[in-house]
């Protein structure tokens, strides 16, 4: 399997050209500066900042260059900015084709909505805020870096041993990391008799499809 660190020089490669500036609300984020618009209380603010530094930490470690560290760090502290708004004000913000979602997801619709309403355009940085919750079989690197960070920055307390190991090795098989958190949630609603949305399964498959 190509490595992370491969998958990184061919992708710092296709964009050696031109490198635009960040977007201010990017800028703003990557430095821990949240739009008006979210709705997060202290603890949900603190959850994002870690993963905002987890991402930036891995960007730094991959030897991405400061666009891309800008980038990660404020994918990781936007991706939870409306989770703690009520779903009903969020539905509108969440695209009709979309409403069948649980509304526990609308949170990154509807931010990623209201970010692109702010003239954000970098579409890669908006699926991974749009999917962070369910997982996509279209993440690019930063995707599937946001919903490993998500789940493994070290202010979550349960089995922190065991997160501690995953998080020691995402910088050097990203995509097997992942396939250990995908397959413990999807673990966890089996065990539940919860529905698995199909989106996951499509992520899960992605990631065991992939040679
Ligand atoms: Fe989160």
């Amino acid at each position: 399997m190509e490595t992370l660190r491969e998958e990184v020089g061919l992708a710092k490669d296709k964009r050696s050209k031109a490198s635009p500036e960040p977007h201010a609300v990017l800028a703003a984020a990557a430095k821990g500066k949240l739009p008006k618009w979210a709705v997060c209380g202290k603890r949900r603010r603190a959850h994002m900042k870690r993963v905002s530094d987890l991402m930036g930490e891995w960007a730094e470690q991959l030897g991405l260059d400061a666009h891309e560290v800008v980038r990660w760090r404020a994918a990781g502290l936007l991706h939870d900015a409306l989770r703690e708004a009520p779903p009903r004000k969020l539905r509108p913000l969440v695209p009709e084709r979309r409403r069948a979602l649980p509304p526990k997801a609308y949170h990154g619709p509807a931010a990623a909505t209201l970010l692109a309403r702010e003239g954000v355009e970098d579409e890669e940085l908006l699926h991974a805020i749009r999917w962070h919750t369910l997982g996509s079989w279209k993440f690019g690197r930063l995707g599937r870096a946001l919903y490993a960070a998500d789940f493994l920055e070290p202010g979550r307390r349960s089995r922190r041993r065991w997160r501690e190991g995953l998080r020691d090795r995402v910088s050097r098989n990203l995509d097997r990391v992942l396939r250990e958190i995908v397959a413990d949630k999807i673990d966890y609603l089996l065990r539940a008799e919860m529905a698995v949305s199909r989106r996951t399964v499509r992520f899960w498959n992605s990631l065991v499809d992939d040679p």
